[in-house]
């Protein structure tokens, strides 16, 4: 369920009339909704309640601090996976007692900015990445709180540029030799072994690969305890999927996710965090464009849009399908007509869809794809010298650019020539 319905026949964000954010900021733009955030971040807080539990909004999913602030303040932690990413969450209000620091090669100035701003943990990916926090860890005279990845080889059933708990991924520390690694880390002076951390994938539809991967996660948790270790905590991952399009799709709902949790690891006493992204951000955003030219091709009908692959390259990064809507509501009864929806970037890669039917548009016509809130604007680029897009935040009858469009000068400005040529 998302907050962006028509209304008197215009699509609007919670109560704001889209063309009322288009007038004001132009085309193309991210929208955001702040009750559909809050309300897919308490989801997860109910389903896993009353577990001791944090949920770890996965910042890579949509980085912008606004809607990190919003996150913040109902209590959420942040997963980061860069230096760049925990400084968002620190600006956005996030204590770093609630920030989990994830990824397979943080550095060591990484490591030494989230030891001195406070961290809950580091989710670490490997012997050589151990070594080196301890090394950073002894020379500030701290001591870094850590979980191994490890990587349990199940199949997330997910498109593979996105699956991440095979073997062949290069995801964790395989689950076969996790007892070992934390025999290592146990003995190394500046880390305190406190977690397990486990992450299988993105955009997961099926619970069945969760279940086999926490059931394995548990066996561990066990052993790792009769071991010697103290493991309070269970850092669960994100990857459960959204439904992309209206009609037809209906993955499971966070109160089964949370469902599963208990039934796998809920007797262990731990506390569970999870790191859901795109549950949280994905329908909570729209990627607004206006229509440039409507071209006829040999055998097709072309919608050129003033957005492009640079703007949201999930369709031709993954194939991935975001359902597409006129902003001002057909009548009944239109009939779809098929056009290929393309951007203005000089590849035929620019391609958002390809016969997609929708009613008649013409140039001028703003349509909107549904899904962006997640892997849209973090991913885009400025490829055609195409200005990144403005990014607004709409709460109620409120909106506000909460990362404005950049001037060409602004960009250019970035580059300098060098005064030997
Ligand atoms: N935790 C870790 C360690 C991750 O690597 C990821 C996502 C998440 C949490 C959040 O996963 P989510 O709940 O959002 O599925 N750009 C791709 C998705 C890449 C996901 C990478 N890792 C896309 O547009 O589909």
């Amino acid at each position: 369920m998302d907050h962006f319905l028509y209304r008197d026949g215009i699509l609007h964000a919670e109560d704001v009339a889209i063309p009322d954010i288009a007038a004001a900021v132009g085309t193309p733009f991210y929208v955001y909704s702040t009750a559909t955030l809050e309300r897919h971040y308490r989801l997860f807080t109910e389903a896993l309640s009353p577990l001791p539990h944090l949920v770890c909004f996965a910042v890579k999913s949509n980085s912008n601090l606004a809607v990190l602030k919003v996150l913040a303040d109902l209590g959420a932690g942040m997963d980061v996976v860069s230096g760049g990413e925990y400084l968002r969450a620190k600006a956005a209000g996030v204590p770093g007692g609630r920030i989990v620091f994830s990824g397979v090669g943080k550095t060591r100035e990484e490591m030494r900015l989230a030891l001195q701003g406070g961290i809950r943990q580091f989710n670490v990916e490997s012997e050589p990445e151990l070594l080196a926090l301890s090394e950073v860890a002894l020379a500030l005279d701290a001591v870094a709180p850590i979980a191994m990845r490890v990587n349990p080889d199940v199949d997330a059933k997910t498109h593979e540029k996105i699956a991440t708990g095979r073997k062949e991924n290069k995801f964790g520390i395989p689950i076969a030799r996790a007892r070992e690694v934390y025999a290592l880390a146990a003995r190394l002076p500046g880390i305190e072994v406190c977690a397990v951390d486990v992450h299988i994938g993105s955009q997961l539809t099926d619970l069945e690969p969760f279940e086999q991967a926490y059931l394995k996660v548990a066996d561990l948790t066990r052993a790792l305890r009769a071991d010697g270790h103290a493991i309070r905590r269970l850092d669960l991952g994100g990857g459960l999927g959204i439904p992309y399009t209206r009609s037809n799709e209906a993955p499971p709902l966070p109160a089964d996710y949370g469902a599963l949790i208990k039934r796998t690891v809920g007797d262990l006493g731990c506390e569970i965090e999870i790191e859901p992204g795109r549950l949280i951000s994905g329908n909570a955003g729209l990627l607004v464009a206006a229509t440039i030219y409507v071209k006829q091709g040999e055998d097709r009908d072309f919608l050129i849009l003033d957005a492009a692959m640079n703007d949201l390259v999930r369709p031709s990064m993954y194939g991935a399908h975001h359902d597409i809507v006129p902003v001002i509501e057909p009548a009944a009864a239109t009939e779809g007509h098929p056009y290929d929806v393309v951007g203005p970037v000089c590849e035929t890669g620019d391609t958002f869809a390809r016969a997609r039917p929708l009613p008649p548009v013409a140039a001028g016509d703003l349509i909107a794809f549904r899904s962006a809130g997640a892997y849209g604007a973090v991913m885009a680029s400025e490829y055609n010298t195409r200005p990144l897009v403005p990014e607004v935040l709409v709460k109620g009858d409120h909106f506000a650019v909460i990362r404005a469009r950049p001037t060409f000068d602004e960009i250019l400005n970035r580059d300098s020539i060098p005064v030997w040529l």
